[in-house]
């Protein structure tokens, strides 16, 4: 039965477990990860016999139950519920007209409280100012997401948390500056994350201090010219102050689009590590590293790779029969996300697993690592993939597709790592493949009312593990979140428990890249960078980001958000 700690029990019980309405009684963390393999063992019945089903519906079960894969917060919500809507991330066109632009609010709004999430690219939007037919004045594109971000503060995702978007604009729309400053009080669009669409012959005008034309969406004629530099000026200003806006390589994430016949990627959704089409859904699920490793924290550890191996085959399967028993809120989505079959696994508990092996992230081996564990993870994904078409068929867009001819899957995606922010605090381990916050800390928003305080698992163990283990260090810990000030600790155990914040900036980078070589989709990883950081240090992290391949790049500098969702130290 799974062993789910005081923080996993507190969000399952808030959002997870189901009540009956008439009873009030709610299930148990058993019965529902029960439901939920119950639910996605179902599409088994679409190409096998019944023995297979209860089979199948046995390993999910699980595979969820030892925590060694969770699939995204709608499917664990939903699954086997009379919402049986059960993918995070969307993306939805915005036409440059009131008709359109509001219908596509109302999708917005049916996927949000659905439990999904949203992203936009409003580059097709004319620009402030502009004309329209009635003889007016345009509002532009930041004014709309102005109306996108009101609708997602008054609706709450399957009843149980607010919505996120993600808004893009591309580097050469005429607003693209008032979007660069579109956050900068802090108050506005605070159910979005922005991104700048930003093109490689972009960063090649900023590194030759050429200017850039501002085009309009209608009409590509050239509407301003101004410096290239000066625009990343402001973007790095921005992005220094408050966190927004992100960046995301356009080239880089349309040289990797699998079906570019079926059309151009200009976004992703809201936590960026899924690049989809107009309309497209994917559905995500976790692997759990920290159960992946065998004698933690001794001198005998080893990774457990077969353990591994059939986790991956089974939550590929697992994520492949959820695009066939999830229902879709338009005929359009329906029909591009059944057209393509995406699918995103990707992974949780990095910071833990490295501490159990005794390897610090900020060092070369980690990031060996990184790159070895996710080409394994890429490897047996597309291996499963390919087996399920040899017997359910490729994905329909197949032979419009980059896979054709070599590759013959079920899937155009198999991987994306997500920032698993609900799904790891149920696991009970570090997020996604960010490095340990803190070894102590607060977390606000989690919930509606209360903070969560969490401490490092993997660090109480080690410490036991190596007989030094005190209360001092434990308050030591508690007070402070990290390591740094506690005496009589053995150097390495120090490097081993270096929290995000003292972790430069490149190393975090260097772990992004890592994954990304081995990754379909995208990464979601926040660059954390602390309070001191320059300008300098962010114009280096993005033409690092850009330069190493990164799809996207989010950076983080600790202080700039005054209400900040994780503080470290949790003060008692
Ligand atoms: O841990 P969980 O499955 O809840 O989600 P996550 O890994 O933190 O986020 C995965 C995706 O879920 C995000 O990229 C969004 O597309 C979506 N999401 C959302 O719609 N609303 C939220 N409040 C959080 C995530």
């Amino acid at each position: 039965m799974a062993r789910i700690n005081d923080n996993g029990m507190v969000v399952l019980k808030e959002r997870y477990l189901f009540r009956h309405e008439e009873t009030g009684i709610s299930e148990s963390p058993e019965e529902m990860f029960r439901r939920v393999a119950n639910s996605v063992a179902l599409a088994e019945l679409n190409f096998g016999d019944e023995n297979q089903n209860l089979a199948w519906a046995e390993k999910f079960f699980k595979i969820m139950d030892e925590l060694l894969f969770l699939p995204n917060s709608p499917t664990l919500m939903n699954a086997g519920t009379p919402n049986q809507q059960l993918s995070a991330c969307f993306v939805l066109p915005v036409e440059d007209n009131t008709e359109a632009i509001f219908s596509c609010l109302k999708t917005a709004a049916l996927i949000q409280k659905s439990g999904g999430g949203t992203g936009f690219d409003f580059s097709k939007i004319r620009p402030k100012g502009d004309n329209v037919a009635n003889g007016g004045k345009a509002a532009g594109p930041v004014a709309f997401m102005k109306i996108f971000d009101v609708m997602t503060e008054n609706i709450r995702q399957s009843g149980k948390r607010r919505g996120a978007n993600m808004g893009v604009l591309h580097i050469n729309h005429p607003d693209v500056e008032e979007f660069v400053n579109s956050k900068s009080t802090g108050k506005n669009l605070q159910n979005f994350n922005i991104s700048v669409g930003v093109t490689d012959a972009f960063m090649h005008a900023i590194k030759h201090d050429s200017s850039w034309d501002l085009i309009h969406p209608n009409t590509g004629k050239k509407v301003k010219e101004l410096s290239a530099r000066s625009l990343w000026q402001s973007i790095i200003r921005n992005a220094k102050n408050n966190g927004d806006p992100g960046l995301l390589f356009l080239d880089e994430i349309n040289r990797w689009n699998p079906t570019p016949k079926i059309g151009i990627i200009s976004c992703t959704n809201p936590c960026g590590e899924v690049p989809l089409l107009p309309y497209e859904a994917c559905n995500l699920g976790s692997i759990n590293l920290a159960k992946m490793v065998a004698s933690p924290y001794k001198k005998t550890v080893k990774i457990k790779w077969d353990l591994l191996e059939n986790t991956v085959n089974t939550a590929i399967r697992f994520l492949d029969n959820v695009i066939d028993v999830n229902t879709y809120i338009i005929p359009e989505v329906e029909q591009i996300t059944k057209g393509n079959r995406k699918i995103g696994l990707g992974v949780m508990g990095w910071a833990d697993m490295l501490i159990e092996l005794g390897i610090p992230y900020a060092s070369d081996e980690a990031v060996a690592l990184a790159e070895k564990l996710m080409r394994f993870i890429k490897d047996r994904a597309w291996q499963t993939s390919q087996n399920l078409a040899k017997t359910r068929g490729v994905f329909p867009n197949w032979e419009k597709s980059t896979h054709f001819p070599d590759f013959p899957l079920r899937n155009a995606t198999c991987t994306a790592i997500a920032p698993t922010g609900s799904i790891s605090i149920i696991a009970g381990v570090s997020s996604s493949i960010e490095p340990l916050f803190a070894l102590a800390y607060e977390q606000r928003n989690v919930l509606d009312k209360r903070s969560l305080k969490h401490i490092n698992f993997s660090l109480i163990e080690y410490l036991k593990a190596n007989s030094i283990y005190t209360e001092e260090i434990l308050n030591c810990i508690n007070a402070r979140g990290n390591l740094k000030e506690s005496n009589g600790l053995p150097k390495e155990t120090k490097e081993l428990f270096r929290t995000a914040l003292e972790i430069n900036f490149s190393d975090h980078l260097k772990h992004q890249l890592a994954f990304q070589m081995y990754t379909d989709n995208a990464i979601s990883k926040t660059i954390n960078l602390s309070s001191s950081a320059s300008k300098y240090d962010i114009d280096k992290a993005f033409k690092m980001a850009w330069s190493g391949k990164a799809k996207g790049i989010t950076l983080y500098r600790d202080g700039s958000k005054s209400k900040q969702v994780l503080n470290s130290g949790i003060g008692f």
